[in-house]
C-alpha cells in the first residue's frame, strides 16, 4: 500500500483554522472582558471560512467535494450497519455517516456566525445587521446565538469522540491525514491540492463576506 494524498491543503487549512477560530470565539465571548471587538472580527473570519468551504465543496478536489461525500439514506444505512466491524477498509474521504456530520457542523457554525451579525454587546458595538431587523427577530437571533453554541459544543464533543472511536476501536488514524493529507491505500489519491484555485475561491469568499458585512447593511443613522 502507498501513502497517497486524500485531503488537499486548503481543506486541511480550513479545518485547523476553524478549530482555532471557534476556540478564539469562545475565549473572546466568555473569558475575556473588553474583547468583543475581536469577537466580531474573528466572527467575520469564521463566516469567511464557512463561505470558502461551501464554495470549495462545489469546485475543490475530489474528496473535499460535497458530491463525493454527501450520500443518500441507503448508503448511510448500509455504512451504519458496518460501523462496529473492525475488518471494513477505511473510507478514502469522509464516510457516508461522517459526511452528514460534516454538513451539520458547517451548518451550525454558519447559524452561529449569521446570528452574531444581529447581536449587540449592549455598550459600544452592534452587529452590522442589527438595524435591519425587528425587535422580535433580534430576540430570536440572541436566543439562537446562545443556544447554537451549546449545541455546537455537544456536536464537537461527538466529533472528537467519533474520531477517538475510529482510532481506538477500529484502529484507523483519521487525525494524521487531516494534518499531512495522506492515507495508506491501494486506491489512487488526488494529484495535487489546487492551491491556486483555492486562492481564487478564497478571494471570492472574502469579497462576498465584505459585501455582506460592509456594503449591504445600512449605516446606523441611515
Ligand atoms: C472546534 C472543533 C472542531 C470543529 C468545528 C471541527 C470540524 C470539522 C469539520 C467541518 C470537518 C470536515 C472537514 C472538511 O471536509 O472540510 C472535520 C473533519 C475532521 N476533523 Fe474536526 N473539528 C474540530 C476539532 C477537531 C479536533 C480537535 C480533531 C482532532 C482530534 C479533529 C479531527 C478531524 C478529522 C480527523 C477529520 C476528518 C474526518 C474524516 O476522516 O472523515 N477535529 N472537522
Ligand atoms: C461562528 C462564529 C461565532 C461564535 C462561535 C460565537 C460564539 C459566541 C459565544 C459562545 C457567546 C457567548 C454566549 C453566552 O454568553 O452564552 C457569544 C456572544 C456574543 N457574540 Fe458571538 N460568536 C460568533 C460570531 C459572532 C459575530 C459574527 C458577532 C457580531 C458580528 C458576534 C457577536 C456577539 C455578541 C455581541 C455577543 C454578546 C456578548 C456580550 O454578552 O456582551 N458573534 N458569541
Amino acid at each position: 500500500m502507498d501513502k497517497v494524498l486524500i485531503w488537499d491543503l486548503p481543506t486541511r487549512f480550513f479545518h485547523w483554522l476553524l478549530v482555532l477560530s471557534l476556540f478564539a470565539q469562545y475565549v473572546t465571548a466568555e473569558w475575556l472582558d473588553n474583547a468583543i471587538e475581536w469577537h466580531f472580527y474573528i466572527g467575520y473570519f469564521t463566516l469567511f471560512l464557512i463561505v470558502f468551504r461551501v464554495l470549495w465543496g462545489l469546485v475543490g478536489t475530489q474528496h473535499a467535494k460535497f458530491s463525493s461525500f454527501v450520500k443518500g439514506p441507503k448508503a448511510v444505512f448500509q455504512y451504519a450497519k458496518t460501523l462496529f466491524r473492525r475488518d471494513t477498509p477505511p473510507s478514502l474521504g469522509h464516510n457516508p455517516l461522517g459526511g452528514w456530520f460534516v454538513i451539520v457542523m458547517l451548518a451550525l457554525v454558519a447559524v452561529q456566525a449569521v446570528s452574531g451579525l444581529f447581536m449587540t454587546d449592549d455598550v459600544f458595538l452592534d452587529g452590522p445587521y442589527r438595524q435591519l431587523a425587528s425587535e422580535d427577530v433580534l430576540e430570536w437571533m440572541n436566543t439562537i446565538h446562545h443556544l447554537a453554541f451549546d449545541v455546537l459544543l455537544y456536536v464537537i464533543g461527538l466529533h472528537i469522540l467519533a474520531i477517538s472511536f475510529y482510532g481506538v476501536y477500529k484502529k484507523q488514524n483519521l487525525v494524521q491525514p487531516m494534518i499531512d493529507g495522506g492515507k495508506e491505500t491501494r486506491d489512487l489519491g488526488i494529484f495535487h491540492s489546487r492551491v491556486r484555485l483555492a486562492l481564487i475561491v478564497a478571494i471570492i469568499a472574502a469579497v462576498l463576506v465584505y459585501v455582506a458585512i460592509e456594503v449591504y447593511p445600512p449605516t446606523p443613522d441611515a
